[in-house]
């Protein structure tokens, strides 16, 4: 029997994106080893000595890295810490990795690196130009990352993550939903909802064809902020008022892209595949993951729908 592939997942217990990866790839037979906070905190003096240890021990056939500084607002203020963990981790993890060419290296990035001047879907050839600082550390991260050469490499901008693990855009809309039976939502941003589950599964793709540089990955299609809480909130039948706000209405400390949505075309040819519809994967989130107590809703009944 072949020998199972390693993987070493950074922020597999707690992140988003870590944790639909490290299941994805355990379900695909690969042997994963999680690190979270506690086992590898990369403000600690020693965090980079220890990590090539690891892979010393290890020698993982991949590593993802699922650590990042990823609250948008607070990086206005924390511009530092965004920059060490958005741009200096990726840089450090990606010149490790240049001494270990078996070793696959997956690093996500945003649609946040966009001033969401397009009106058509942004390309993986579209120039950057973030307007805020978190889009500033991404960028960042993921020029130092591909000014390396690595061909054993992978950069992934995704978007506006939903999936199971920690509260996001989705979780805090329905909960609000719940509790106050109206929310207002921006309806001046047009992006691309993204399953974290089919970002797994795609990013997988994308390792297992060998591929190596800069990709886009989200689910297909384009919504506002508004339109994907009303998806939310019909799909797990909630009464919930959703009230179109604008941006201007519902200041926030960082600018927002009015429109970024991401193309997979680059993703597509590499692979043969093609990213599902966002609402299909957001129904497929909130049927598995936010129903309580196993009372599924009806399949027919919500079929007949229009
Ligand atoms: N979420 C989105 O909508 C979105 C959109 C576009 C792109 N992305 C990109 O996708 C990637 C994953 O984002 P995400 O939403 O999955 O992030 P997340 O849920 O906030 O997870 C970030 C992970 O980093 C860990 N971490 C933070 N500081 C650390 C430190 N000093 N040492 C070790 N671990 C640390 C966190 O651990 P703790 O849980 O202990 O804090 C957590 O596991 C990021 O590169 C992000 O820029 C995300």
């Amino acid at each position: 029997m072949a020998a199972k592939r390693k993987a070493l997942v950074l922020g597999g217990f707690t992140g988003l994106a870590a944790t639909a990866q490290a299941n994805v790839l355990e379900e695909a037979g690969w042997e994963v080893t999680r690190m979270g906070r506690a086992e590898l905190d990369f403000q600690a003096s020693d965090a980079f000595g220890k990590l090539e240890r690891l892979l010393d021990a290890l020698e993982p056939d991949l590593l993802v890295n699922g650590v990042a500084y990823a609250q948008v607002d607070a990086a206005e203020d924390n511009a530092d810490a965004a920059d060490f963990l958005n741009r200096a981790v990726p840089a450090a993890l990606g010149r490790m990795l240049k001494s270990r060419p078996s070793c696959t290296f997956v690093h996500y990035s945003s649609d946040f690196v966009f001033n969401g001047k397009k009106h058509s879907p942004y390309t993986t050839d579209d120039p950057t130009d973030p307007l805020n600082v978190y889009g500033k550390s991404k960028a960042a991260g993921e020029e130092t990352l591909l000014s390396l050469g690595l061909d054993n490499c992978l950069v992934l901008r995704t978007a506006r993550l939903f999936g199971p693990g920690r509260d996001n855009f989705v979780t805090t809309i329905l909960n609000l939903c719940r509790k106050n039976g109206s929310v207002n939502v921006v309806h001046d941003q047009t992006g691309s909802p993204t399953y974290t589950e089919d970002l797994a599964r795609c990013s997988l793709k994308l390792v297992e064809a060998e591929a190596h540089g800069l990709f886009h990955i989200v689910n297909a299609g384009e919504s506002t902020w508004c339109e994907l809480a009303d998806e939310a909130a019909r799909l797990a039948r909630l009464e919930c008022v959703i009230r179109p706000v604008t941006s201007a209405e519902f200041p926030r400390r960082a600018a927002r892209p009015a429109y970024s949505v991401l193309d997979c075309s680059s993703f597509e040819r590499v692979t043969g595949n093609k990213p599902r519809p966002w609402p299909q994967a957001l129904r497929d989130y909130i049927y598995k993951n936010t129903t309580p107590g196993g009372d599924a809703p009806d399949e027919e009944r919500d079929a007949g729908k229009a």
